[in-house]
């Protein structure tokens, strides 16, 4: 009999569906909430209003787009954390539900581990071990996978998410949210002309907060000076800002790489999605004699495809979980167990 799973990712402001057959994913449906631009930020309550409104609609298209019948679905997987508490409710009530209806299993994933597993929705797929820079609007980290389910974070960031950079300076900037895309946009425009401090942080860990203040200070100077300078220099300053964060994730993956003497190499998460990471992480593993794996847009940002991936793999391990399950804001990516 096929395995056959219909995976729900609600962790922040996308809601997403997918349905996977037998290790490959058919469908991979998401509705994106854009009602958060007007607010500069995600606005939880809202969050979770937008994936009630969304999630039954986004579900029945993955399931026509996949050409399976419900009745053949063998497993309900979906994101258990960390996330928005308001939002993983909203998935988590439904998966119990659909899963009660049909009288299968339940699958909880762990939405960073997803991340990383978007690598095997596709190919080249990596082989173990390897490191993967997942970085997100909400997380930042250097993992070292073992095995599909065995993962050690080796370094993060101490404040602020890349995405957050992205994101933060694009509000300084008066750029809609979420900035990342609009700011890789623009600098495609534009030359890194202006230099932002690299922080001093030690070992694999990352610090994003010390950016964003001299971004601010900078600024605060230019406009000072010129009340239109970031109309006349948007494209340069996105430039320096996305070459400074670039540079500083490129150089800690380097030394992962050479502390740990894995040339297995891949990227994650949200920011993944830049295109400036994308090709200087290829330029770096072409000088540093690595193989690069870099996910393809769908499977960068938020989706259910990674979620289902995931799934995969536990339920091949027999992991399942019962109606008693809850979600959790916080969840460590090596145990398994929220922290
Ligand atoms: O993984 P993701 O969809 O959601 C979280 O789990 O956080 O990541 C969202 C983050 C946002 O901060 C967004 O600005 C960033 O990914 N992002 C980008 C790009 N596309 C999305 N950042 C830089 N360049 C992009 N092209
Ligand atoms: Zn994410």
């Amino acid at each position: 009999m096929s395995i056959i799973i219909l995976a729900i990712e609600s962790s922040c402001d996308d809601t997403s569906a997918a349905i996977l057959k037998d290790g490959v994913v058919l469908s991979n449906c998401v509705a994106n909430q854009t009602i958060h631009e007007q607010y500069g930020g995600v606005v939880p309550e809202v969050a979770s209003r937008a994936h009630q409104e969304n999630i039954i609609p986004v579900v029945d298209q993955a399931i026509k787009k996949a050409g399976i019948n419900r009745s053949e679905i063998t497993a309900v997987a979906f994101t258990r954390g960390p996330g928005l508490i308001g939002s993983l409710i909203v998935g988590v009530s439904f998966a119990k539900a659909f899963a009660l209806s049909l009288g299968v299993p339940m699958i909880e994933v762990n939405h960073m581990q997803a991340h990383v597993l978007a690598h095997f929705a596709e190919d080249p797929k990596p082989s173990f071990p390897f490191l993967c820079l997942t970085v997100s609007g909400g997380h930042t980290q250097i993992v070292l996978v073992r095995d599909h389910l065995d993962m050690e974070i080796l370094g993060e960031t101490i404040d602020d998410a890349a995405g957050e950079a992205f994101d933060k300076t694009g509000k300084l900037l008066g750029l809609p949210y979420p900035a990342g895309p609009y700011i890789d946009k623009y600098a495609k425009e534009g030359e890194a002309v202006f230099d932002f401090p690299e922080p001093n942080v030690g070992e694999l860990n990352f610090s994003f907060s010390g950016l964003k203040t001299s971004i601010l200070y900078f600024l605060k100077k230019q406009l000072a000076e010129n009340p239109d300078f970031i109309q006349e220099n948007l494209n340069n300053i996105c430039a320096s800002v996305q070459d400074r964060i670039v540079s500083i994730l490129i150089k800690k993956l380097k030394r992962a790489a050479k502390q740990t003497k894995i040339t297995e190499v891949a990227i994650a998460g949200g920011v993944s999605a830049n295109s400036a990471l994308r090709n200087t992480l290829q330029k770096t593993g072409e000088e540093m004699g690595w193989n690069t794996y870099i996910p393809s847009f769908q499977f960068c940002t938020d989706n259910a495809g990674m979620i289902a991936v995931t799934a995969y793999y536990k339920y091949l391990r027999g992991e399942f979980v019962g109606q008693d399950v809850a979600p959790v804001a916080r969840y460590a990516i090596n145990i398994g167990h929220e922290s």
